[in-house]
């Protein structure tokens, strides 16, 4: 076979030279035809778009073709030709075709339509779908548009460790990380695990979240971000949590709330104005096979401006829900944690945009987070998406020393560990806010996929780490 450079097919289908000899290499998605002509769907993953090769079989040898079949690995030379089918501008009469890998009828992607947890059994297949091809492009270009908006903003990709020794959260919801050989423990006389001896000398884990350091570095640097993998052992199985998430977590010196809220509404903003001004084939395909109300919803938080709403406020518009006979299934009263259905009432039938929950009640929050002068709330905020409930968490940091210590011996957090975190209050404190965003929730609602197990290429959930 003639050796031709190859062109992707995301740019072969924008070409109007027809008449030109061109390679393109890819996986065959469907074969059709009869005895004079075949056509082939292939699809090299450069768009959601396949490109017809057309086969005229008067002048290929049927054995030649005979693992063309769905699923193979295929490099074909061709001329470039306007279509005279429809669905499609230009397509390929093919002149060469080389079977780079067969692919036979075990092959577990031969109908379209698999269901997604079936899809997810075969999670190492799963990418070749139109589905997870489009799911995965929009996560690719996601990525880009956060680091793109940080770094016009001015603010530094700051690197928090993976491991660590302090639960940020403070919810002992962490995934230990030892060397210790677990048949052989050894423990003091209470009965202890001694960690004297095991790697780090200390108890470490998986980290629940980089903001303790992201703090110090935006003590230091003005204003950071930090984007990496996040860990959390709860046991929740709901399609909303995943043992091991992306976060993206910055952190501002001097600002207050209102900064902190602009901040988080503008930064999301953006993140999906870039969904609809880059992504719009794989939009396009999901908005009509996935989720027919995406792109109007992603249109309408773009135009919107999010609503800032006192928790306090919250709880008696839900209030007045319950007495007007609205059904929850979980109480609410003051000082209760929303839960999902709660919030999602809020945000889809109340006020039908995305809201912003401030001024939380401080039983239910972190430590860290700075103290109303009503000495019953902090300045908590969490983003909260129609669909989705919460897809930001953030505050106001406590940055005085003494109220961030009385708080710490309150809740009893062991806090040997954390002396460097102090030590940013002890020196040069600075009032200070930021947030994190959790990436798989921000592709949920991008997407319009409804499970976060589906917008993540290998999730990690209870009892899951396969591939
Ligand atoms: O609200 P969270 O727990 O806040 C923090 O971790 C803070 N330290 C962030 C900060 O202020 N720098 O988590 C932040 C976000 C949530 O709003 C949610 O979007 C996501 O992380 N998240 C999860 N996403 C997937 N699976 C889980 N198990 C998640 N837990 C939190
Ligand atoms: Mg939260």
């Amino acid at each position: 076979m003639e050796s031709i450079k190859r062109t992707k097919i995301a740019e072969v289908l924008k070409r109007t030279d027809f008449g030109t000899l061109v390679n393109v290499k890819g996986w065959v998605r469907t074969r059709r035809g009869n005895k004079q002509v075949g056509f082939i769907a292939l699809n090299d993953g450069s768009t959601i778009n396949n490109v017809q090769i057309v086969v005229d079989l008067t002048k290929f040898d049927e054995a030649a073709l005979k693992d063309v079949t769905t699923g193979a690995c295929l490099s074909v030379n061709g001329v470039l030709t306007a279509s005279q089918g429809s669905g499609q501008a230009i397509e390929i009469q093919a002149t060469a075709i080389e079977v780079l890998g067969a692919c036979d009828n075990s092959y577990p992607l031969q109908k379209k339509g698999s269901s997604m947890e079936f899809l997810r059994s075969i999670a190492h297949l799963r990418p070749r779908t139109n589905t997870f091809g489009a799911v995965f492009r929009i996560r690719h270009n996601m990525a880009m548009a956060i680091h793109t908006y940080f770094h016009q903003k001015g603010f530094y990709y700051f690197h928090t460790p993976i491991i660590t020794a302090s639960d940020c959260e403070g919810a002992g919801q962490m995934f230990q990380v030892t060397t210790m050989n677990l048949y052989d423990l050894k423990k003091d006389e209470k009965g202890s695990i001694i960690y004297d001896s095991d790697f780090f000398g200390k108890q470490a884990s998986l980290t629940v979240s980089g903001q303790l350091e992201g703090e110090l570095a935006a003590t230091a640097l003005g204003q950071i971000y930090t984007f990496g993998p996040t860990f959390r052992a709860e046991n929740s199985n709901t399609p909303r949590h995943l043992a091991e998430f992306w976060m993206i977590e910055p952190e501002v010196a001097f600002a207050d709330l209102d900064e902190l809220t602009a901040l988080e509404e503008d930064f999301i903003k953006y993140c999906v104005r870039w969904a609809l001004d880059n992504c719009r084939d794989d939009l396009e395909f999901l908005n009509k096979m996935i989720d027919n109300g995406l792109i109007a919803r992603l249109e309408s938080v773009v135009d919107t401006e999010f609503v800032r709403l006192p928790y306090t406020e919250g709880i008696k518009i839900l209030e007045q829900a319950i007495a007007g006979g609205r059904k929850f299934e979980f109480p609410v009263y003051w000082g209760c944690d929303l839960a999902s259905e709660h919030e999602r009432y809020l945000v889809e039938e109340h006020f039908k945009k995305p809201v912003i929950m401030i001024d939380y009640p401080k039983e239910i929050k972190a430590f860290y987070m700075k103290q109303n002068a009503d000495g019953k709330t902090v300045q908590g905020t969490d983003v909260l998406f129609p669909q989705i409930g919460e897809i930001i968490g953030g505050s106001v940091r406590e940055e005085n020393y003494d109220k961030l210590m009385a708080r710490i011996e309150e809740l009893h957090i062991p806090m040997k560990d954390m002396w460097w975190y102090l030590d940013t209050r002890r020196y040069g404190t600075c009032p200070h806010a930021g947030f994190g965003l959790g990436f798989e929730r921000l592709l949920l609602f991008v997407t319009g996929m409804s499970n976060i197990r589906d917008v993540i290429p290998f999730p990690r959930t209870p009892r899951n780490a396969e591939f």
